[in-house]
């Protein structure tokens, strides 16, 4: 504790309620440091799978408070009394956070570092998830969906870049991808909650509080990740301390010799030497056309509908074909097993294919399943078109997977220069959030303007699935195989 902060508390009595909590918070930070000082210099056989693995965690939690709702939102709905509207902003709020959190995370970790970010952003989880659990009521569960979202906006614009910072460029893909995975297998997780803790309230605390409160697991494993993890090399070169990044480097390719890691590290500093200081305005003027591919692609990823499915698919089966709730429930399942296997299948190809291709592939797949689907919806008999209409989702799904799922995350730790790679990061994380909210705000009420017909809806995304095409080809730069610092070279010799 600081000179400063230990005099504040001897006179805590009378201290004023600012000083007690300058006070607290100079004690946690403290403590944390002391933890952190702690853990790195214990030797920990720290390996590159623990490394990433550790490193994407933020998605698994990503995954599972944005996939958590829809299975405890009406049970909230009933016990708080709330209209559909104030259940409605529940939903939403994570998603209003979550923006305002990618929003202010970049700047913050091109300064302090991707680690450190991590960690607050693992606190933010930690809080969040125990104020949603323990909410009494409507007020207080907004108030912590929106720190949740902090969280989970913040963690969305760091760990990609974290990711890209620390693989090597041959296997940049395929590790950027675990991010992807972590969110698939959140959902995943979060349905298999909703399930498991229905009408089960344990040690007579209500279910829907165990659904939210499990998320204090991956976010207490997080935090525990985030002390043990390395920081990125390329941030600490940017910071001037190439002895660091030279150490970091060396732990994370045991399997490359010291001369290639030398290499490495000297085509870093190079372009490191070039890099501006960085910030908002030399994001516009020195990264522009990284920002236009990164925003686009991240607005194109919500807008072919991906979420409609992932949060509403229960109320799409019991509104259009007239589902009983248990089994529709069942059928979110089995999406979200599709989305997984298929987030696996990614991490395998991701390498071994152009993302640009890969990113088209998956948009022709999503556009004729949804144009499919939506035929099929208008001019068939819509009582007997839920199998078809679930094989055409399923098919759906698996489009996105292997493309725009994984590929939007992984684009945008690679596209911008190091100096503004955080700021750049948080503005296309931002996007994704806006398109996001933007879909989950009017899916419903799509629905309804169609007569319930799912058809609709998805005749829209289908729309937005064929623009992507001409939006890739044009807009979006060729990333696999390159080094971050020759995608960097390459983008500012375009712009
Ligand atoms: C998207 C999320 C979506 C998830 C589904 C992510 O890439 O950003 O909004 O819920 O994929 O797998």
């Amino acid at each position: 504790m600081t000179t400063a902060s230990r005099s504040t508390s001897t006179a805590a009595d009378d201290a004023p309620a600012s000083e007690a909590l300058q006070d607290a918070f100079d004690t946690t930070r403290d403590t944390l440091e002391k933890a952190e000082a702690h853990v790195t210099s214990t030797r920990f056989p720290l390996n590159s799978a623990f490394i990433f693995t550790f490193g994407a965690l933020g998605g698994m939690l990503f995954g599972f408070d944005t996939g958590i709702i829809s299975g405890a939102s009406p049970l909230i709905e009933s016990d708080f009394g709330l209209s559909v509207a104030q259940t409605g902003l529940i939903t939403s709020s994570v998603l209003i956070g979550s923006c305002a959190g990618a929003l202010s995370i970049g700047s913050l970790s091109d300064r302090f570092g991707r680690k450190k970010l991590l960690i607050v952003s693992a606190i933010l989880f930690l809080l969040g998830s125990g104020l949603c659990a323990s909410a009494t009521g409507f007020a207080m569960m907004v108030g912590a969906r929106i720190v949740l979202g902090l969280a989970v906006g913040a963690a969305s614009a760091l760990t990609p870049a974290y990711l890209a910072e620390l693989a090597p460029k041959e296997r940049r893909g395929s590790l950027s991808t675990l991010f992807q995975l972590m969110i698939t297998f959140g959902i995943l997780l979060a349905y298999a909650s909703n399930l498991g803790f229905l009408h089960h309230n344990l040690l007579g605390f209500a279910d829907w509080r165990w659904m939210l409160g499990s998320a204090l697991v991956p976010a207490a494993l997080l935090l525990i990740g985030g002390l043990l993890l390395p920081e990125s090399p390329r941030y600490l070169v940017n910071k001037g301390d190439v002895k660091g990044a030279f150490k970091t480097l060396a732990l994370i390719r045991q399997d490359t010799d010291q001369s290639q890691v030398q290499l490495e590290l000297d085509e870093i500093k190079e372009v490191a030497a070039h890099d501006t200081k960085g910030g908002v305005r030399e994001l516009f003027r020195i990264a522009r056309p990284a920002l236009v591919a990164a925003v686009g692609v991240m607005l194109f990823q919500q807008l072919v509908g991906i979420n409609s499915v992932i949060y509403f698919l229960p109320q799409v089966f019991i509104k259009g074909f007239g589902f009983p709730e248990a089994n529709a429930i069942w059928v979110s399942v089995g999406i979200g097993v599709v989305n997984f296997a298929s987030t696996i299948v990614a991490t395998i190809i991701m390498d071994k294919f152009p993302r640009k291709r890969l990113l088209v592939f998956g948009s022709i797949v999503m556009t004729v399943s949804l144009a499919i689907l939506s035929i099929l919806n208008f001019v068939g008999d819509v009582s007997s078109m839920a199998v078809p209409t679930m094989a055409l989702i399923a098919f759906y799904i698996l489009g996105f997977a292997v493309s725009w799922g994984p590929i939007g995350w992984v684009l945008m730790g690679e596209i911008f220069p190091l100096s503004v790679r955080g700021i750049g990061s948080s503005f296309g994380s931002a996007a994704n959030w806006i398109g996001n909210f933007v879909v989950s705000q009017f899916f419903l009420m799509l629905l309804s303007a169609f007569g319930n017909n799912v058809g609709g809806p998805f005749a829209i995304f289908g729309v937005f699935a064929a623009l992507s095409i001409p939006f890739v080809i044009h807009f979006v730069p060729e990333t696999r195989g390159k080094s971050l610092e020759r995608i960097e070279e390459e983008m500012s010799a375009g712009r």
